[in-house]
C-alpha cells in the first residue's frame, strides 16, 4: 500500500517510487502539510515546521496563551478564508446567515485500493494495481460545511492526483465563491515558475520567471482553458535544467475557466492554489448538496524538466486518455481546410482524396462548410444537415467514393455553437448564452449554446449520433471557435447564474462521455480554433487535439516545444501545409515541414494538385518514413535537446522504452555562414550499448560542407553519442533540417 497512516505521529504519508508526500493531523485537528519532494522514509517531518510566534499572525482560539502556531505561516492541505490564514484561499464560502469562511478541522480519513471517480468530471482512471486513494474529511463545526480531500497515489508513475468534494452538512444554504481543487504549500525552496502563455495561433509559449512576494496567477476566464494560458504550471529550482534539478508540476484536469495562484508569503514560503477560476463563479449548496472540484495532477522529480515531462506524457497516455485509439496506429490524414476553405464540392474533395491516396494518405477529413447554408463563417452553425449543392448525391455517395479510393472518411463539427443565421437559432433563440436585455458580444459572428441545458445536449446527442450511425464516418474533429461571453443561462434562477460557466463544462463532458462511449471506434480529435482547449480534461475524450491554427513549421517549433512540457507528442495534431504559409507567408522546405509535423499526429492540409511530381514523391517518402518510425515517434520517451532562441536551431529526440532505438530531429532556425555545423549530443541512451546510424535524412545539404556521417556504417557507443555527440554538416538555405535514426547493435 502506497499510503501509510501513523497513529502515533498522526501523519499520513503517500509514497510513490521516487517521491514522498506527507501531511499531519495536528493536536488541534488542523490538517498540516509537511512535505512533498524526493522520496524519504515515512517518519514524520513535523520537526521541519517552525514553532514561531510572529506578530500579526493570528492563532487558533485554543492557543491564546501559547502562540507558537498560526495558520498564516503553517503549510496547509486546503486553505480557507476568514480563519487566520491571509494567504490565498482554496475555499471561499458564506452561508445564508452571512457566516463567511470555514475553520476546517480533521474529521476522519479512509484509505482504499483503486482510484476514486469524480461525479460528472473527467479524471484519471486506474485500478487497484495502479492506484490507491486517500480521502480526508475536514469539517467546519459552525456551518457544518465538509470538505473531502481526495488523493490518488500512482506509485509506479510518481504522480499524485488531487480533488475535493464540498458538502453542505449544515442547515443553512451555503454559497461557494471559490472552490479550488487543491492547496499545496512549500515552505522551503527557491522556486521559479514556468508557464505556457500565448494567443490564437501562437499557443503555449514557454516562459520561466522568478517568483515575487505576493500573488501571481495564470488562468482563463474565457469559458475554455484557452490559447492564452494553458492550465499547467511548473515550479522548479533556479538551477533546474532538462536533466537535473527539482521541479514540480500542477496540471488541472479541466477545460473551462481555470486559475492557478502562486503566492510567496512573508517568510518566503510558496503556496499554490489551483482549480476553477473564481471569476464569474459561485455555486449554491442547499443542505445535503455536494460540489465536486476538478482533479489536478501533481508530479515531482529531482531529475529535471525532461524527466518531469516524460512523467506527464506517460501518465496521460496510460491513465487520462480512454480512447482505444490511444494505443492504435492512427491514420495519416489529409484535411481540406487550408486547401479549399469554404470553396469546395464533391468533385474537388474527390480530387484531393484521389491524389492523397496515391501518396499514401489514409483518411480524408472534410472540414468546415459541408452543412446547411454554410458558405462562409457567418451562418448555419447548428444546422447539421448536408449541403446538397456542395455535396451532390449526399454524404453517403461521397463517403463511398472516398472509401473506394482506400481512404477512411472523417468530418468536422462545431457542436457547441450556433449562428444567429441558422434554423436552429430561429427555432431556439433561448438556447444561446445571452444576458436578457443586452445585445450579446459576438465572436466569429456566432453564439455559444448553453451546454448546461439538458434539451440542448439531447438535441446534440441525437443529431451527432444519427450522423455517425447513418453514415460511415470514422473520425470527428470537434471544434469550438470563440471565447465565452454573456454567460447567463435561461434555466437558472438569479442566485445560481454564477454556476452557468461550470455547468456548461459539465454539460460538454457529459455529452462527450455519452458520445465517446456510444461510438468508441470513432477517432475523436479535439479542436478550439487550434489549441484553445488543449488540456488534460479534453484529452480524456480526445486522444488527439489540433495543436494550433498556425501551421507554419517554424512557428510550430516553439508551439510544439512548449506543449511537450506537459503533453505527449501523440496528442498533438500537426499537419504539413502549403507554402507560402497561410498564417505567416513564410516558406519552409517541404522536408522540414514534415520533420516538424511528424512529432505530432501527422497529416497534410494542402491541395495535392498544387504539388509537383517531385514533391508528391517526397510526400510518399515522408509518409513511409513516418509509418516506419511510428511507434518511436508517437510513444517513445521524448527529450528536448535545445531551448528556443538559443543555438540557432531546435532539436529533439525520441527514444524507445528499451533504449534500443532513437530518432533525432533538428531544424536550423537561422542559417549563418562559416560555422562548424551543429554538434548534437543525444540523451536517454544506454551508455554501454553500441548504436548504428541507420538512416540520415538531410534537407539543405550542399557541396560546401561535406557530410562525414555514413548511414548504415557508422557505429557509436551510447556514451559517445551522449557525451561527445555527432557533427552534422553545415546546412544551407532557409530552415534546413535533419533526421538521424540510430539502432542498438
Ligand atoms: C478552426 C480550426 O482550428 C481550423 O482547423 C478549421 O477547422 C476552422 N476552425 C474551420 O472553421
Amino acid at each position: 500500500m502506497s499510503i501509510i497512516y501513523d497513529p502515533k505521529d498522526k501523519t499520513i504519508t503517500l509514497q510513490t517510487l521516487n517521491t514522498t508526500y506527507q501531511m499531519e493531523i495536528t493536536p488541534l485537528n488542523i490538517l498540516r502539510h509537511l512535505y512533498y519532494g524526493r522520496r524519504i522514509p515515512a517518519a514524520s517531518q513535523a520537526a521541519l515546521m517552525p514553532a514561531l510566534d510572529i506578530g500579526y499572525t493570528p492563532n487558533p482560539y485554543e492557543l491564546r496563551v501559547e502562540r507558537d502556531f498560526s495558520r498564516d505561516i503553517q503549510p496547509s492541505e486546503y486553505s480557507a478564508a476568514n480563519t487566520g490564514d491571509f494567504r490565498v484561499a482554496a475555499l471561499d464560502a458564506r452561508d445564508a446567515r452571512g457566516r463567511y469562511g470555514d475553520d476546517l478541522r480533521y474529521a476522519g480519513h479512509a484509505i482504499t485500493p483503486g482510484k476514486y471517480a469524480l461525479e460528472g468530471l473527467p479524471c484519471a482512471g486506474g485500478d487497484e494495481d495502479s492506484c490507491d486513494t486517500l480521502s480526508v474529511t475536514l469539517r467546519d463545526a459552525a456551518t457544518g460545511l465538509e470538505v473531502e480531500l481526495l488523493y490518488g497515489v500512482y506509485e509506479a508513475e510518481d504522480v499524485i492526483t488531487r480533488a475535493a468534494r464540498i458538502r453542505n452538512g449544515g442547515e443553512a444554504r451555503v454559497t461557494l465563491e471559490r472552490a479550488a481543487s487543491m492547496t499545496l504549500d512549500m515552505p522551503y525552496g527557491d522556486w521559479q515558475m514556468i508557464h505556457f502563455h500565448g494567443r490564437h495561433a501562437m499557443e503555449r509559449q514557454m516562459e520561466r520567471a522568478d517568483l515575487i512576494h505576493g500573488l501571481q496567477s495564470i488562468g482563463s476566464s474565457r469559458g475554455a482553458s484557452s490559447h492564452h494560458h494553458n492550465p499547467f504550471v511548473i515550479l522548479c529550482d533556479r538551477e533546474a535544467g532538462e536533466e537535473c534539478g527539482e521541479c514540480l508540476g500542477v496540471m488541472p484536469v479541466y477545460s473551462g475557466s481555470h486559475r492557478t495562484d502562486v503566492e510567496v508569503d512573508q517568510l518566503g514560503g510558496v503556496r499554490v492554489v489551483s482549480g476553477i477560476s473564481p471569476e464569474l463563479f459561485s455555486w449554491t449548496l442547499e443542505p445535503g448538496e455536494t460540489f465536486t472540484a476538478p482533479e489536478a495532477l501533481l508530479a515531482f522529480t529531482h531529475e529535471g524538466l525532461g524527466a518531469l515531462s516524460r512523467r506527464y506524457h506517460r501518465f496521460i497516455r496510460r491513465h487520462i486518455i480512454k480512447s482505444a485509439w490511444n494505443r492504435r496506429p492512427r491514420p495519416v490524414l489529409i484535411n481540406n481546410w487550408e486547401a479549399t476553405y469554404f470553396d469546395f464540392d464533391s468533385d474537388k474533395l474527390l480530387e484531393i482524396a484521389r491524389r492523397a491516396a496515391d501518396m499514401g494518405v489514409e483518411l480524408l477529413v472534410l472540414d468546415d462548410g459541408w452543412f446547411g447554408q454554410r458558405c462562409d463563417d457567418n451562418r448555419a452553425l447548428g444546422d447539421w444537415t448536408v449541403n446538397a449543392d456542395k455535396l451532390r448525391g449526399g454524404l453517403d455517395r461521397l463517403i463511398e467514393r472516398v472509401n473506394a479510393l482506400g481512404l477512411r472518411f472523417g468530418i468536422w463539427m462545431e457542436p457547441e455553437m450556433v449562428s444567429e443565421d441558422s434554423d436552429l437559432y430561429r427555432a431556439h433563440p433561448d438556447w444561446a448564452l445571452t444576458v436578457p436585455g443586452r445585445r450579446p458580444t459576438m465572436g466569429r459572428n456566432q453564439l455559444v449554446l448553453d451546454m448546461g441545458r439538458e434539451d440542448v445536449r439531447s438535441y446534440l446527442y441525437d443529431t451527432i449520433a444519427a450522423l455517425l450511425s447513418n453514415h460511415h464516418i470514422e473520425y470527428v474533429k470537434w471544434d469550438m471557435n470563440r471565447s465565452m461571453t454573456d454567460i447567463y443561462s435561461r434555466i437558472l434562477p438569479p442566485e445560481r447564474q454564477g454556476e452557468a460557466g461550470h455547468r456548461y463544462m459539465l454539460g460538454v463532458y457529459e455529452l462527450l462521455e455519452r458520445l465517446t462511449d456510444a461510438f468508441p471506434e470513432v477517432l475523436w480529435e479535439g479542436c478550439a480554433g487550434g489549441g484553445g482547449r488543449f488540456d488534460a480534461g479534453m484529452l480524456r475524450y480526445f486522444p488527439q487535439i489540433w495543436l494550433s491554427d498556425d501551421t507554419d513549421a517554424l512557428e510550430r517549433l516553439t508551439i510544439q516545444h512548449g506543449s511537450t512540457y506537459g503533453y505527449p507528442v501523440s496528442t498533438m495534431g500537426a499537419h504539413v501545409s502549403a507554402c507560402p504559409n497561410h498564417q505567416t507567408g513564410r516558406t519552409v522546405p517541404l522536408g522540414t515541414r514534415a520533420v516538424v509535423a511528424m512529432s505530432g499526429t501527422f497529416g497534410y492540409e494542402l491541395d495535392p494538385a498544387r504539388l509537383t511530381d517531385a514533391e508528391r514523391a517526397q510526400v510518399r517518402d515522408q509518409i513511409a518514413r513516418f509509418k516506419g518510425w511510428y511507434d518511436l515517434l508517437q510513444n517513445g520517451d521524448y527529450y528536448r535537446l535545445t531551448v528556443p532562441g538559443a543555438d540557432r536551431c531546435m532539436a529533439w529526440e525520441q527514444v524507445s522504452a528499451d533504449r534500443s532505438e532513437a530518432l533525432v530531429s533538428l531544424v536550423i532556425t537561422h542559417t549563418v555562414p562559416n560555422t562548424r555545423g551543429v554538434r548534437l549530443r543525444l540523451r536517454g541512451l544506454d551508455p554501454e550499448a553500441r548504436y548504428r546510424l541507420d538512416a540520415l535524412a538531410l534537407e539543405g545539404c550542399t557541396a560546401h560542407s561535406r557530410c562525414q556521417l555514413r548511414p548504415g556504417q557508422d557505429i557509436f557507443s551510447g556514451a559517445a553519442l551522449m557525451y561527445a555527440g555527432v557533427l552534422l554538416p553545415q546546412l544551407y538555405g532557409d530552415y534546413p533540417s535533419a533526421q538521424l535514426h540510430f539502432t542498438r547493435v
